[in-house]
């Protein structure tokens, strides 16, 4: 590239969003946010004064600045095959009012481009096309949904999956249905933040429990650490299509809030019975038609889920070999109630009965 196509090209790039948080938390959270999605996208952010960015074990970024509360300044190398190219990436914090505005700046862009029809180029299709893409139904939709409840991440989500009140009635049906003795190897998919386990593991029963997301693993890990400390309790992070146990494991199986997420099913239970043990015993909590569009399963979250009639959901678990099978429904009210629900969200918990199914390997 010329001299004179690489001066004219050079840019900056910039986002800014106003967020009400004062500066110092939002710093700690953006910068804890920014760590985990670039992880998803391969890329490792090392935080702190000594921190850097690396993609594909090549450093990419270089902390030159780290004022928490206030931003940080990266070195910015944005071509392994041309070092010398250097840029600078800012973040800057600035209280607006009572909350703060963020801004990324990436200054000296373009310097790589071929001249204005690159950058344009770039800047249309790798900054403003997924920019766009962010605020679609689409993406958007399955963003929400996956934060909240599909693979949940986050604080909020931690925080909530930590005691999910709203659950417990679920849980009391599962706990009674499972019935648990000492003796009992207990498998749960999908457990979120572990509170089902921590209750089953009262009854003196060992678990092993998986979910797919790392958020939720960390939690559940928490809220049961004693247990795993002594060996009672493994948590894994997996696929629920593919479990991390050996054939004929477990006791009994456990799932509830997953079973609308599941574009397969079927090969879950598979799965399922696969590492139960001759006589194994599963419960799973359905995923009812009623509940969608309601708080129990509101939009985005509700045109992303599979919902299962009686029929249907005894045939999920026939399709997969599962022997005694039964579809109830239990009216979860009265455990509304004990679990200490608020009273004007009783009524989410009235009504014709939630639908459980019960089976077993024979
Ligand atoms: C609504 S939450 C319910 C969590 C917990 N069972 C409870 O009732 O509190 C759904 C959970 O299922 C997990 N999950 C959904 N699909 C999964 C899959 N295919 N494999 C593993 N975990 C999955 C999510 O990550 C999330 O933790």
């Amino acid at each position: 590239m010329s001299d004179q196509a690489s001066k004219t090209s050079r840019t900056s790039v910039r986002v800014d969003i106003v967020i009400d948080l004062e500066p110092s938390k939002l710093f700690d959270l953006l910068v804890e946010e920014l760590q985990t999605a670039l992880i998803r996208v391969g890329i490792v952010f090392e935080p702190g004064a000594n921190g850097r960015i690396v993609e594909n074990k090549v450093e990419v970024g270089r902390v030159k600045s780290w004022k928490p509360g206030k931003g940080f300044l990266l070195d910015w190398c944005q071509a392994s095959w041309q070092p010398e190219e250097v840029t600078e990436i800012e973040l800057r914090l600035e209280s607006v009012e009572s909350a703060t505005r963020a801004t990324f700046e990436h200054r000296g862009w373009g310097g790589l481009m071929s001249g204005p029809e690159g950058i344009s180029g770039w800047f249309a299709g790798l900054v403003v096309a997924p920019f766009l893409r962010a605020a679609t139904p689409a993406v958007l939709g399955d963003w929400l949904t996956d934060r909240g409840a599909r693979r949940p991440s986050g604080r909020q989500a931690r925080e909530t999956y930590r005691d999910p009140l709203y659950h417990y009635p679920n849980f009391r049906v599962i706990l009674a249905e499972l019935a648990l003795k000492p003796q009992d190897y207990l498998l749960e998919v999908g457990c979120g933040g572990g509170a089902l386990l921590k209750d089953a593991l009262q009854s003196g029963c060992r678990a092993a429990a998986m979910d797919h997301s790392p958020d939720m693993v960390r939690v559940a890990r928490e809220v049961n650490s004693q247990a795993v400390a002594q060996g009672r309790l493994k948590i894994f992070e997996a696929d629920a299509e593919r479990l991390p146990f050996p054939d004929g494991t477990f006791t009994c199986a456990a799932m509830t809030g997953v079973l609308g997420f599941l574009s397969n099913p079927v090969a879950v239970f598979r799965e399922i019975r696969r590492v139960l043990a001759p006589g194994g015993r599963l419960v799973v909590l359905g995923s009812d038609p009623e509940l969608k569009g309601t708080p129990g399963a509101p939009e985005p979250m509700a045109s992303r889920l599979l919902f299962y009639e009686d029929d249907e959901l005894g045939n999920l678990a026939r399709e997969a070999d599962f022997e005694e099978v039964r579809v109830v429904r239990r009216d979860l009210e009265p455990f509304a109630r004990e679990v200490g629900i608020p009273e004007e969200h009783i009524p989410l918990f009235a009504g014709l009965g939630t639908r459980f199914l019960l089976a077993r390997r024979l």
